[in-house]
């Protein structure tokens, strides 16, 4: 079984990239070897990270972070998928700064003795939603895939990039509420990370069952 999970980063519940999200997972919805489950950043709490380092020095298998907020829901998810899909929309040319929060909390994979390579070798695809054509779509999915090969994730590709004003051209479509979902070539670049982190985690779980039986 291969299991997704897909984060949303915005503060808008229902909005645009929350939507995307879960549309582009309907991509392998058929596929009965895959699970998907979507957790929304905007209906949790999560601080920014404190530096105290609490992450390194006091890390247990149960212990994470010295903050106790959102990111106790957070940490099991992650470290039970194979798949991790990131969605945010651009804010101001980069990530939301939930989805920021959130990646400055999970340094506790990158040191210490309990958690430190968590996330190795778990597939990443990031899902990017923005109102303007060069308003930060590609700096934002660049930096996200940085982010997976820092924690030792293999990035899928490129990812998705959806646009949520007509072309891209910042013209405010009333009565249309997501208009991602409007833009039909972003959302198949949606779909298309979804299916290939799918298909690539697949490809991991069998390669590792076949070094250990080997
Ligand atoms: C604080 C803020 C900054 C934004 N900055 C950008 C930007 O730099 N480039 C861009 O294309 N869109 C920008 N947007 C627009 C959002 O990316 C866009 O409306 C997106 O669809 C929001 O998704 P959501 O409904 O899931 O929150 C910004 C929106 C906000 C609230």
């Amino acid at each position: 079984m291969i299991r997704i999970l897909g984060i949303a980063g915005s503060p808008v519940k229902e909005g645009n990239t929350e939507v995307l999200l879960k549309e582009a997972l309907r991509a392998v919805a058929s596929d009965p070897e895959v699970e998907t489950r979507v957790l929304n950043l905007s209906g949790l709490d999560i601080a920014g990270c404190r530096h105290c380092n609490g992450c390194i020095k006091n890390q247990s298998p149960e212990k994470f972070c010295s903050l106790v907020d959102g990111m106790e829901e957070i940490y099991p998810a992650l470290l039970r998928a194979e798949a991790i899909i990131l969605a945010t929309p651009v804010h101001i040319g980069r990530m939301s700064g939930l989805m920021a929060n959130m990646i400055d909390r999970m340094r506790v994979f990158v040191y210490g003795n309990a958690h430190r390579g968590g996330l190795t070798d778990k597939v990443g695809a990031g899902l990017v939603v923005g109102f303007l054509r060069h308003g930060g779509l590609e700096m934002t999915l660049s930096i996200l895939n940085n982010t997976f090969a820092l924690f030792g994730m293999i990035p899928v590709g490129r990812g998705g990039m959806v646009l949520t004003s007509l072309e891209g051209k910042g013209k405010v479509n009333k009565g249309i509420r997501h208009m991602a979902l409007e833009d039909g070539l972003g959302v198949l670049t949606a779909k298309g990370a979804v299916q290939r982190a799918a298909e690539l985690a697949k490809i991991i779980q069998a390669g590792k069952k076949a070094l250990r039986d080997a």
